[in-house]
């Protein structure tokens, strides 16, 4: 017979007990596998109300006060029970106790906490004299509660030092089977056994907890090392980091929620959404390896650069000045035997070469005055984008430099000055650019936790381009992870409407949006994301609480 056909009668029944044990394990592993205090405490609390068949019961946890001492000495640490949470099946509030309990014998909670004892009455109204503890009755005044039997377990940690405490109140019993009249008996050893286990396994599930929390705040506080540092190195992009971040999680959160079109499928976890800001707060790390000057490059020339050729503009003054000179005297000098027949004639020829001689020096001066002029303006950022005549402005210097006899510009400002976009060459350009390389060698070689480990691989995309333009990678459409499409987004945005940098001036919302359309429109930025991005107003979140550095 196979196992299907087996009559029912000869499986053998599974015992309660194991049954409860089954069950017992099941929530155990779920109790260790909570990440946060608040969710142990909780489920702790519930499952040994429900297991021991207790009327309410409260939790406490062990929390270390700052006290100052005498003035002027070092505030010392005061040990106290604080209150976590109560439950009561007859009572419906939550809030039933004070907030914190001294550690001491004044309460049963106290004395389990000072001792690491278990305590376990059958009447609190009636403890026998020399009880080392009392039972504090203001909370059955104050409630109308009648509290009978409670049994107290303490907390402990690995080290067997007590962490918390759990109480429980009341052990309901059915008066006579079949019926639904309830009366108050007294905890067993079993119950006492089982939240001794209980508490013990909360240990662990809170040391777990403490760790993983340490771990995220550990994380936490070195991403923020890591953007005060990117922001120290370059203090007019201050605060780019964290409104990348805002903008990005805003719009993560937005696509997360919505229920209609493409991205309607795409949802995020919590770590994910995590992962998102880290991967934001750290796309830009890489720009620590990046040269200071050409981080901060402001013009195409660098001042060293511009004071050169402004000196040799000087020079080409001077030495048109004397060359002018020298042939005028040299004039003078040629037609000398004629000055004795015609006098009138030759003083006022003379007057005249003087005034023509001074016209043509201060005729190049304008023009010099002109070239300087030119050439600040062609130093600037994106000035081809207004109708620089760049070509023009050479042919004239290039003249002017021939007939002088004084180089003004050598090939390589030549070059320099005829940056169509920006101020970088595209040597400098490549450098910036390789900053997204460092940024992902620099993550890669932390040990991410694994809900974290895209952070690298999101921010390494974050100046990818849709049609393949973008850099490093060169990736092209849905081999670009959607993280990393909403950050370039948010990182484009920001760029245009940040304050001033020293390279560019800041543009309207409204401006920022039509750049941000004409590149999607151009096939480089998700088009889908960015409507998104500015139908719910993401745009709009990040101005406030934002950190500023320098
Ligand atoms: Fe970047
Ligand atoms: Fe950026």
């Amino acid at each position: 017979l196979s196992i299907r056909q087996r009559p029912l009668s000869n499986v053998i029944p599974i015992r309660p007990e194991l049954d409860r044990k089954v069950t017992h394990n099941s929530e155990m592993a779920r109790i260790l596998a909570q990440h946060e205090t608040g969710e142990v405490l909780d489920l702790i609390l519930d499952k040994a109300i429900a297991s021991t068949n207790a009327e309410g019961g409260s939790i406490y946890f062990i929390q270390e006060l700052r006290q100052d001492a005498f003035s002027g000495a070092l505030p010392r640490l005061h040990r106290v029970l604080r209150f976590y949470r109560s439950v009561n099946l007859l009572l419906n509030s939550r809030n039933l106790h004070s907030e914190f309990i001294e550690i001491d014998g004044r309460s049963i909670a106290g004395y389990v906490a000072m001792t690491g004892e278990t305590v376990r009455i059958n009447d609190c109204y009636k403890l026998p004299k020399n009880s080392p503890f009392s039972f504090d009755d203001t909370f059955d005044l104050r409630e109308g509660y009648k509290t009978k039997s409670i049994l107290t377990v303490p907390i402990k940690s690995s080290q067997n030092k007590v962490i918390g405490v759990v109480q429980l109140v009341n052990k309901r019993r059915k008066v006579r089977k079949g019926t639904k009249k309830i009366d108050i008996s007294r905890f067993s050893k079993q119950d006492t056994s089982l939240v001794e286990a209980l508490a013990s396994q909360t240990s662990i599930a809170l040391e777990n907890a403490k760790l993983s929390a340490d771990i995220a705040k550990l994380f936490e506080s070195f991403v923020q090392a890591s953007v005060t540092a990117i922001e120290a190195r370059d203090p007019s992009t201050s605060g780019h980091s964290d409104r990348v971040a805002i903008l990005t999680v805003d719009l993560a959160k937005t696509i997360d929620s919505i229920s209609i079109g493409p991205y309607k499928n795409i949802r995020f976890t919590p770590q994910q959404i995590q992962e998102i800001r880290y991967a934001s707060l750290l796309h830009d790390f890489g720009k620590i390896g990046v040269r200071e000057p050409v981080l901060l490059k402001a013009k195409k020339l660098f001042p060293h650069e511009l004071e050169t050729i402004m000196l040799r503009l000087e020079t080409a003054q001077a030495k048109n000045e004397a060359g002018a000179w020298r042939s005028l005297v040299e004039n003078l000098l040629s037609d000398q035997p004629a000055r004795h027949s015609h006098v009138g004639h030759d003083h006022s020829n003379c007057q005249h070469n003087l005034i023509k001689t001074q016209n043509e020096i201060n005729q190049f001066n304008k023009n010099l005055d002109l070239i300087r002029m030119k050439i600040n303006e062609a130093n600037e950022s994106q000035v081809m984008d207004e109708d620089f005549d760049i070509q023009g402005l050479m042919k004239f210097i290039q003249d002017l430099s021939a007939n002088v006899g004084q180089l003004v510009l050598t090939e390589n400002e030549k070059k320099l000055l005829s940056i169509p976009r920006g101020t970088l060459s595209p040597e400098e350009r490549r450098e910036i650019e390789s900053h997204v390389s460092f940024t992902f060698q620099f993550l890669s070689q932390i040990a991410w936790t694994d809900a974290l480990a895209n952070v690298p691989g999101i921010a390494h995309a974050h100046h990818e381009k849709l049609d393949g333009s973008g850099y490093p990678q060169k990736l092209q459409g849905d081999s670009i992870p959607i993280q990393s499409r909403m950050m370039a987004i948010s990182d484009i945005y920001d760029a245009l409407t940040a304050m001033d940098r020293p390279y560019k001036k800041a543009v309207s919302s409204e401006r920022a949006i039509d750049i941000l359309y004409k590149e999607g429109n151009d096939g480089k930025l998700d088009t889908e994301l960015l409507k998104i991005f500015v139908e719910a107003q993401v745009f709009q979140k990040p101005t406030k609480n934002i950190r500023r550095i320098g």
